[in-house]
């Protein structure tokens, strides 16, 4: 019983760590961070700013068209990023600029 108590205590405090405003702010992801590492790294092949005229650079989907695939999620963007197809290049993300990445190709989605 008391071990479980203690298990009890962790998880709760572990919860106030990780609710505590100084912490949540460090996770908030920067589109404008992730567009510039856009244009650093994925730009070579990607066409990678919000122009929806501009849909694929030598058939490689730009980040518009990629940001309005019906079915794109973070969750996609993720594992298609850190999971590189062939041409692709392995990039080595932390994980804040991955997510800094990710909410910039999200903010090219067009609300609908
Ligand atoms: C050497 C060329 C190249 C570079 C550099 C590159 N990509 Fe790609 N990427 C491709 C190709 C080729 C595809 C697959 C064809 C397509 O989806 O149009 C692709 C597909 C993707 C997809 C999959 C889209 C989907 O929904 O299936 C994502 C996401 C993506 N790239 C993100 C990135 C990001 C982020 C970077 C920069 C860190 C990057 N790419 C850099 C060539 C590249």
């Amino acid at each position: 019983m008391p071990r479980r108590w203690l298990q009890w205590l962790a998880a709760v405090s572990m919860g106030a760590v990780l609710t505590s405003p100084a912490i949540a702010q460090s996770v908030v992801a920067d589109p404008g961070r992730g567009r510039e590492l856009s244009e650093s790294l994925c730009s070579t092949c990607h066409i990678v700013d919000a122009s929806p005229g501009n849909i694929a650079k030598s058939d490689i989907s730009s980040f518009f068209s990629i940001a309005n695939r019906v079915d794109q999620s973070r969750e996609r963007l993720a594992s298609a990023i850190i999971f590189p197809h062939p041409e692709m290049p392995k990039v080595s993300f932390t994980n804040s600029e991955l997510r800094d990445v990710i909410s910039y190709i999200m903010s090219l989605r067009e609300k609908k």
